[in-house]
């Protein structure tokens, strides 16, 4: 697949990059290419950048790239950059098809600002992919049983490279949840309902509010949205 949506998505968000700034760091290949654009900014002007990864992946492309790592503990990141599976008209997303979703989140929430960078292919009129939901290994028994009162169809995600279920960076199971065409009026609601569910950790539905703003890119150029 052609890449370069991504690209163009990546380079105009480093703009908003600036010395010393504290980055919320998402995951996903596109956070990857604007991690690896990141390091050649910081190699050729000498910047200093700190970064909190949401992901083993993100955290050695950080450290690769030459961005300090730091944490939640000391600092409030800057800004968060992270990509997104889909992105509706209100700028609603579902993450978590890499299964980082439960970090990404908290990064997100506990950064000033957050852009979200993405290949135009990801932009949709309303949400409708299953959503990414992470549970508690103990709780997948009963978790399924809650998440099927509402969900069209529940999957234990797999894993590739491994046997069984896919285990995300927290140990937990991820749960694709298919809850059809997601309104907007709907998404927040389904947000919270969600995480009533006694085990679940998380879900990758990131409401507009919790988004500044998105960053598109077609093979060409970059948007804002
Ligand atoms: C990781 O869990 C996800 O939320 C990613 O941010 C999302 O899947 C986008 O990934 P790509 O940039 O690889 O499309």
């Amino acid at each position: 697949m052609d890449s370069s949506g991504k690209y163009n998505a990546a380079k105009l968000a480093l703009e908003l990059v600036k010395d010393g700034m504290v980055l919320g760091i998402g995951s996903g290949s596109t956070v990857e290419v604007f991690l690896n654009l990141l390091g050649d900014k910081i190699r050729e002007e000498g910047l200093e950048i700190y970064g909190i990864p949401s992901s083993y992946q993100s955290y050695f492309a950080a450290i690769r790239n030459g961005v300090e790592i730091v944490d939640l503990v000391e600092f409030e990141p800057d800004l968060c950059i992270d990509g997104a599976d889909q992105v509706d008209a209100k700028l609603n997303c579902i993450k978590g098809g890499g299964g980082a979703m439960t970090r990404e989140k908290i990064v997100a929430k506990a950064s000033r600002k957050v852009v979200i960078i993405v290949d135009e292919s990801k932009l949709v009129e309303k949400l409708s992919m299953p959503v990414p939901v992470e549970v508690l290994p103990f709780a997948y028994g009963y978790a399924v049983k809650r998440l099927k009162e509402k969900a069209k169809d529940v999957r234990l995600r797999e894993g590739k490279g491994k046997v069984g279920p896919v285990i995300t960076d927290n140990g937990n199971f991820i749960l694709d949840c298919d809850f059809g065409v997601l309104e907007d009026e709907k998404v927040e609601e389904m947000e919270g309902r969600t995480k009533l569910v006694s085990g679940v950790v998380e879900n990758g539905i990131f409401p507009k509010k919790i988004v500044d703003a998105v960053i598109a890119g077609s093979q060409s150029s970059a948007r804002f949205l």
